[in-house]
């Protein structure tokens, strides 16, 4: 891979710059690169198992690329009193994943979130940009066949 890190020279090269940069890093590639930690490592000389250190720290930091539909999962209080485990149950059977992992062929990632601020559909997933709401395990079961069939309008 041939990455493009010019941005990295905009920071200050000192070990106070290494969230901003995984920031930076993962709003451009949508994700963190190992080449691109390599290179920040370099850069502002600090030991790269200080640095995957730190980025696995945080939640929001992800080290493999999104798949191509990401499927967001509520889990705050009214979907979780509205059955969330049992959606995300039948997800993650029909699509053969863990919450926080990407299918092989990159077409599917299952992300865990709380509130998608819809709480009157609970429960509700929401698939790239578009939300679907007062779920059932029969219903996301479908979703996703659909989704995986490349029949979802998403
Ligand atoms: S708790 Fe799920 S949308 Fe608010």
């Amino acid at each position: 891979m041939n990455l493009k890190l010019d941005y990295i020279y905009n920071y200050e090269p000192n070990p106070s710059s290494l969230i901003p940069l995984l920031q930076k890093t993962q709003e451009n590639f949508g994700y963190l690169p190992r080449e691109a930690l390599e290179e920040i490592s370099r850069y502002l000389k600090v030991p790269l198992t200080r640095v995957y250190g730190v980025a696995t720290f945080y939640a929001q930091f992800r080290f493999e690329p999104l798949g191509k539909y990401v499927v967001r999962i509520c889990h705050g209080t009214a979907c979780h009193v509205n059955g969330a485990v049992n959606i995300s149950q039948a997800i993650k059977e029909e699509v053969g994943i863990e919450e926080g992992q990407t299918t092989e062929d990159g077409l599917i990632t299952l992300e865990r979130v709380a509130c998608l601020g819809c709480c009157s559909l609970a429960p509700v997933i929401m698939i790239n940009d578009k939300v679907f709401g007062k779920l059932t395990p029969e219903k996301v079961r479908k979703l996703m066949k659909k989704l995986k069939e490349g029949k979802l309008d998403v």
